[in-house]
């Protein structure tokens, strides 16, 4: 199981609808993607589960939805707008721009086999470049008024702690969790959805006391790496963890663990976690000194808050530590589709090709299918059926009579459908007696295994079959 290409997925995703180039009708532009009807499911299914488990099964955890403009100072604070930068190189022969460090992922714009460097061309020395969005905010441009696009949604947890603490009587230790749209102008958007200009993120904020910290980290990615394997579906032979070199970490982390999966392309990061010490609050918190240059730059541009918490063991004000897990979403996507795919070869000689989905995250649950589609009685049950299950609220089901069985049955297999529900004569009774009046067959995509079900027992059975198993 798992795709050999990243080739092979992206074929997929574009033909059955999972994904299509962003603005294709103009050329597209880079770094983007548009998730199409089946992507829209399997990414919703994804956060959905994320939130399960990080929000609902926990009771130390609030949920938060900044906004993704913020005062830009907020980004002066944080340390993004000295340190969000990575190393920039041109070419001065085929005046490609490129990610220094990053050089075998990009291709010289003159001979694409061959990455720059390895090429004619000469390499300026590298220069930072930082990679936030700046966007105009109201009608007047000046000088002052622009903002950054988020480049991680991190920070609207940070500014909004003490409005959350106040408003939820929290106790250290605890979590905030946000998912939501974060933007990087990266030099080098690449691999599909594995690098983009705009995507989203899962992250979480867990608060805590210093001395906690180290072990809450460990805890954390012990978790999500479970989680990534049993409620997604990566095998764990395909994840490494990542001691993330001193020399390598971000401004603000004392110590980070990215957790690697083996996409197609290579081992690259799914998700980071670090401790971030009190390094967010701490900067965004009161502090003279700040208060000095920036009310020098603009006098309504600091911080009046402290962000601090008032620790009653001890009876003093301290600044919690942070341990942040930092899951990429469209990473995620990425790396159960790939999990996921397989060009199977059955025992005929014929290749299917299946998407073997956690049944959770497939975006449709179950497709009925009518054995005859000129048949009324076999339709309308048919679709009785499919109504029938929508109705349970918790599955996306689906009419499907535009092609044979073997067709169809093939299609859902190839989009991830975990069961297919076949209505046949039998079904209405129509045949001599054989007790198989209001029932169906029920196939299961991966063992391709047929069994009759009564009708009547389809939604607690495929519930339990669907959210039971991951
Ligand atoms: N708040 C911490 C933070 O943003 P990060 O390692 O820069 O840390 C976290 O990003 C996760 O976001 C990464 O592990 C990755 O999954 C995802 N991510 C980062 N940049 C991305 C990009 N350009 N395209 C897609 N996903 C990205």
């Amino acid at each position: 199981m798992a795709a050999d290409s990243l080739d092979q997925v992206v074929s997929l995703c574009k033909r059955r609808g999972f994904l299509y180039p962003g603005s294709e009708i103009y050329g597209g532009l880079q770094g983007t993607f548009d998730y199409g009807p089946l992507g829209v499911e399997l990414k919703n299914n994804l956060k959905r589960l994320w939130w399960q488990h990080n929000v609902y099964e926990r009771d130390d955890m609030e949920g938060l939805d900044a906004s993704i403009l913020m005062n830009r100072y907020v980004w002066r604070y944080s340390g993004h707008e000295q340190t969000f930068v990575d190393p920039l190189v041109d070419c001065k022969t085929c005046k490609g721009r490129f990610r220094a460090d990053r050089l075998g992922d990009a291709a010289c714009l003159k001979n694409s086999k061959q990455h720059p460097g390895e090429c004619e061309g000469e390499l300026t020395e590298p220069r930072p470049f930082n990679m936030m969005f700046k966007t105009q905010i109201g009608p007047i441009p000046d000088p002052e008024s622009f903002a950054y696009l988020r480049p991680e949604t991190a920070q609207g947890i940070f500014v909004n702690f003490r409005n959350v603490l106040d408003s939820s009587n929290r106790k250290l230790p605890f979590g905030i969790a946000q998912i939501g749209k974060a933007f990087r102008n990266e030099i080098t958007p690449r691999n599909f959805i594995f690098r983009v200009r705009e995507f989203e993120q899962m992250e979480i904020e867990y608060f805590c006391t210093p001395g906690q910290d180290e072990q809450i980290h460990n805890t954390f990615i012990e978790d999500h790496v479970n989680w990534w394997v049993n409620v997604c579906g990566l095998s764990r032979d395909r994840i490494e963890l990542y001691e993330v070199p001193a020399a390598e970490l971000a401004h603000y982390s004392k110590r980070t663990v990215d957790i690697m999966y083996r996409f197609p392309i290579g081992l690259e990061e799914l998700e980071g976690i670090a401790n971030r010490t009190d390094y967010d609050l701490g900067s965004h918190s009161r502090d003279q000194e700040k208060l000095e240059i920036a009310a020098a730059v603009n006098p309504n541009a600091h911080s009046t808050t402290r962000l601090s918490y008032f620790d009653q063991a001890s009876n003093r004000h301290m600044v919690p530590f942070v341990i942040e897990p930092s899951a990429g979403v469209d990473r995620g996507v990425l790396a159960v589709l790939c999990e996921a795919y397989e060009e199977e070869t059955l025992e005929n000689g014929e290749t299917r090709v299946v998407l073997r989905l956690k049944p959770a995250l497939a975006p449709i649950k179950a497709a009925v299918l009518p054995l005859k589609k000129n048949e009324p009685g076999i339709v309308a049950a048919a679709k009785q059926i499919k109504n029938m299950l929508q109705a349970t609220g918790q599955m996306r089901a689906v009419y499907d009579d535009t092609a044979g069985i073997g067709k169809l049955y093939r299609r859902q297999d190839e989009i991830g459908t975990p069961y297919c529900i076949t209505v046949d004569f039998d079904t209405l009774g129509r045949e001599e007696e054989n007790g198989l009046k209001d029932t169906v067959t029920l196939r299961d995509r991966d063992t391709m295994q047929q069994e009759r079900v009564a009708i009547a027992d389809l939604p607690a059975l495929l519930l339990g079959r669907i959210y039971g198993a991951s």
